[in-house]
């Protein structure tokens, strides 16, 4: 029984020819397709054999109409949501949307007018930015602090700028991609007393919330008590369980107003609803089954994790951060002296590897690298042997001699 809800995650996949983005559109985004993958965001690991096992029932079944919200699925999401966050909803509460983006999307339509300042804290999830700006409104990009290797909040910054800046919303990412912050309940509260004092909606994407590494916990912006009325909270099945292609996500908006506006917009763009089998997928998904999957899955990547940083630690010059969630590791090539470009040039060419360039997260990634890690770990050691015979300390010691001959 335990096989078919956790599968061998050691057994490398082929995902060739399934159209996956990843993979099958190598040629496109590095000019190359014979480069090992490990940018976007979604894992080389099989999903729950029991979510397959569901799907095929149901594709058995000739007709494929329309579908109700049943209370079934909205039971699955309350359940997961008080089980595994400590958040208690009311059915209401919840709003069905195909995907993540496409909730912030239809948020920063739902509360906020052409020209108003919205924030991010950077380096962040670049369709943070599209958003912005498809929607004429504008950025107020506030850089999180590099403290000793992990981020922070620039709450001065942020206050000053709320004061200044004309800011009605927050796009905030919670944990945080790309570093895999997750931000603790004393950083959420503070921020929280900011928005209400300065009237800022704060628009929460939670969608790498379930892999959380031990010793971390998550906090919803939903149950911190000053964000609750002016806070919702976006979330969905695609990161945990390796689902985007569902199209499965979910809204929680605790403010009755707010719901109001967002159910609007939501539903004149069409987009207050999932498909069929996302909505099978979530309802089977979040159950105990599902919980187990997840725990082994967290396992799994934390090995791969302590993989990532007790190899890359032993290069100089090359610093991956230590991510509290996500399986995405954010690594600073900055130290090697060489520039953006020539790092990237470096990955692809010498090194034959795909990762996600630093610029897609705003200035502030310059240097950095996205290494996503979710893969059989034999790929990982495979990645990180490409990665470490990259003559990178020759390049580091070329530095430190053209900074003896400047000074
Ligand atoms: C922070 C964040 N939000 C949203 C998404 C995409 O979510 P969806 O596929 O549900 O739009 C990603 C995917 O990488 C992400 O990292």
């Amino acid at each position: 029984m335990e096989e078919k809800i956790v599968p061998d995650f050691d057994i490398p996949i082929n995902r060739l020819g399934t159209d996956a983005e990843k993979f099958d559109s190598r040629k496109r985004i590095f000019g190359n397709e014979s480069v090992q993958p490990l940018w976007v965001a979604d894992m080389d690991l099989p999903s729950p054999p029991f979510l397959q096992e569901a799907l095929i029932e149901r594709i058995k079944h000739p007709c494929f109409g329309y579908t109700e919200q049943s209370n079934r699925l909205k039971n699955a999401v309350q359940w997961w949501m008080q089980d595994e966050h400590d958040l208690i909803i009311d059915h209401d509460s919840i709003l069905f949307s195909p995907s993540v983006v496409t909730s912030f999307n239809n948020a920063i339509a739902a509360f906020t007018k052409c020209g108003d300042g919205i924030a991010v804290f950077s380096p962040i999830y670049g369709p943070f930015y599209f958003a912005i700006k498809n929607h004429n409104r504008t950025l107020v990009d506030i850089p999180l602090l590099l403290n000793e290797g992990q981020y922070l909040i620039n709450f001065n910054t942020f206050e000053k700028e709320c004061i200044a800046g004309n800011i009605r919303l927050l796009l905030f990412c919670n944990p945080q991609n790309p570093s895999g912050r997750v931000w603790k309940k004393q950083e959420l509260e503070q921020l929280a007393v900011i928005c209400k004092k300065h009237n800022v909606i704060i628009v929460s994407d939670e969608i790498h919330s379930d892999i959380i590494y031990p010793e971390n916990k998550h906090t919803s912006i939903l149950s911190i008590k000053d964000a609750t009325s002016n806070s919702i909270v976006a979330h969905s099945i695609g990161k945990t369980f390796n689902t985007s292609a569902l199209n499965a996500s979910f809204v929680l908006i605790h403010n009755n107003d707010m719901r109001v506006q967002f159910r609007q917009i939501a539903e004149r763009s069409h987009t207050s609803d999932i498909n069929l089998l996302g909505k099978i997928a979530m309802e089977v998904l979040f159950s105990t089954h599902g919980q187990t999957y997840k725990h082994a899955l967290i396992s799994y990547l934390a090995e791969n994790q302590k993989v990532i940083i007790a190899r890359l630690h032993k290069i100089s010059g090359i610093e991956p951060m230590v991510a509290e969630s996500t399986f995405l590791s954010w690594i600073n090539f900055n130290g090697t002296g060489l520039s953006h470009t020539e790092i990237m040039n470096k990955l692809i060419n010498d090194a034959g590897l795909g990762l996600g360039g630093g610029l897609f997260y705003g200035p502030t990634g310059n240097g950095w690298f996205r290494l996503n890690f979710a893969v059989a770990k034999s790929k990982l050691k495979e990645a990180l042997d490409k990665m470490i015979s990259l003559d990178i300390m020759r390049c580091l010691q070329n530095y430190c001699a053209r900074q003896f001959f400047v000074f």
